[in-house]
């Protein structure tokens, strides 16, 4: 099939690459230059694993293309994807204005039949929007060509993504149409021969599925959270709690981890998403909203933690003259994506407390120097060690594999108060305790009175 895929980010561009290593013809558009042109070169601009050689290998076949004329993808393919981004609005609903900007530019172009598949995550209602934006383009210029806007919500996840594409758990397909139910099907059919993945149901319902899914997602962290946070109260420890409750069947284990709060391009904006929905049609989410609440809070407490052991019965928030390592920067590992991320919220507390930061992240370095400069107070090292040098004590933001198995001598002599914050409870509390470390994770069951704990 002749594709077109608008918007060459996270989801964009592996759906154009995979779709063309199935040997569809995919043209990808974006409207930022820069990153188009360097596609053509080989230059892929987000961190991926196994996108690059899947990019590189698509364009040398001919089987995948890069343009920033909209005009032209739109003539030449007869389906047409929508992934551009649908950032939250100043109020927290999500920002259309991408979307609707593709469904004009599809209006503008189309020259016959064509099928929209919006894979944005979009609210309900989207698809009608989409469906009245061609048709008034199309009215404007005095024809009436035939389409259909097909809802086709993505689950990738980020770190992993190209193998959730070539390897999708199910394809949610929102349509009423015979003809686009064919298409999708024939699309498709590489990536659903071992057993139909196909779950066709109705526009409306298609959006919301997506919402449901990452909020669902949410709220098992949050649910997390608040257990670790009380379990840190109780003196118990959430790590066993995890254990003890991911062995029952109906819970499992996905998901149940406890941490520093969620972050990423997805949940935290799906969730205001969805509650800014519910809020319009007087129907508050009263369990997202404490989803939300949750992880505004748990995004803070690596912060809380840190003053707490430094305030030494006197002044919390106040770290002049301390130096910090902080290891992992991203949302989660696997990524160079940091929107959203608890490294942020940390970053930015231990400079407003005087603080200065030496962090290290295996792929989110240039990501985090676009987006804070260069400052005297931040000094991004090449290497999980060369941040250790210098510093009073180490936060942990991201559990990259890396930082699993770390030289604990080395790391004893270079972290002058001996104290580790760790966001993601990737170390044995114990452990650490015996070699000299103190040691907080969240919700092991420690409290932290000035430099002692109990
Ligand atoms: N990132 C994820 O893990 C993920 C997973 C599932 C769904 N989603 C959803 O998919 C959508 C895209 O997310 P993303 O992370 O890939 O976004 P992104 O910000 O990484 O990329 C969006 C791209 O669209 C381009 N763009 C904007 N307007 C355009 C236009 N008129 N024509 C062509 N290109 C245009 C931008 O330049 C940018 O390159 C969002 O709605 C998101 O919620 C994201």
């Amino acid at each position: 099939m002749n594709i077109a895929v608008f918007g060459t980010g996270y989801v964009g561009l592996v759906q154009g690459a995979v779709l063309a290593d199935a040997g569809h013809h995919v043209i990808c558009v974006d409207i930022d230059e820069d990153k188009i042109e360097g596609l053509k070169n080989g230059i892929v601009h987000i961190y991926e694993p196994g996108l690059e050689s899947l990019v590189v290998a698509g364009y040398e076949q001919g089987q995948l293309h890069f343009t920033t004329n909209a005009q032209e993808a739109v003539e030449n393919s007869d389906t047409l994807f929508i992934a551009v981004g649908t950032p939250p609005d100043d109020d927290g609903s999500a920002d259309l204005q991408y979307v609707l900007k593709v469904a004009e530019t599809i209006g503008c172009h189309m020259n016959g039949y064509r099928l929209v598949v919006n894979k944005s995550t979009v609210p309900v209602g989207t698809a009608d929007k989409v469906n009245e934006q061609i048709k008034s383009v199309l009215r404007q210029r005095n024809t009436d060509f035939d389409f259909d806007v097909v809802s086709n919500p993505e689950f990738l996840k980020e770190g992993a993504a190209v193998n959730d594409c070539k390897r999708p758990d199910r394809i949610v397909i929102g349509t009423s149409s015979a003809r686009a139910r064919v298409k999708m099907r024939e699309l498709y059919a590489p990536f659903n021969r071992n057993h139909d993945k196909m779950i066709y149901m109705s526009v409306r319902s298609a959006e919301l599925t997506k919402y449901a899914a990452n909020c669902m997602l949410a709220t098992k962290i949050s649910f997390m959270n608040e257990m670790a946070n009380l379990a840190e109260r109780l003196g118990a420890d959430i790590e066993e709690i995890r254990h003890g409750i991911g062995s029952d069947s109906r819970i499992g284990y996905s998901f149940i981890y406890p941490g520093a709060g969620y972050g990423g391009s997805c949940f935290p904006k799906d969730v205001q998403a969805l509650i800014r929905t519910a809020n319009a049609l007087d129907y508050p989410s009263r369990i997202l909203q404490a989803v939300e609440a949750v992880n505004e809070h748990q995004k803070g407490h690596l912060l809380e933690l840190i003053d707490r052991f430094y305030s030494n019965g006197g002044s919390a928030n106040n770290l002049d003259g301390k130096t910090i390592a902080v290891w992992g920067l991203a949302f989660k590992p696997q990524t160079d994506d940091v929107r959203e991320a608890t490294s942020r919220v940390v970053l930015e507390g231990l400079w407003q407390r005087g603080a200065r930061v030496r962090a290290f992240d295996p792929a989110a370095m240039q990501e985090t120097q676009r987006i804070y400069g260069d400052r005297e107070d931040l000094a991004l090292c090449g290497t999980r060690e060369e941040a250790l040098k210098g510093v009073d004590a180490l936060v942990i933001c991201t559990e990259w594999k890396q930082f699993w198995s770390p030289d604990y001598n080395e790391m004893l002599t270079k972290i002058g108060d001996r104290v580790i914050f760790d966001g993601r409870n990737i170390y044995d509390p114990e452990k650490m305790r015996t070699l000299g470390f103190s040691y907080y994770g969240i919700g092991r069951g420690l409290s932290i009175t000035g430099n002692e704990i109990q």
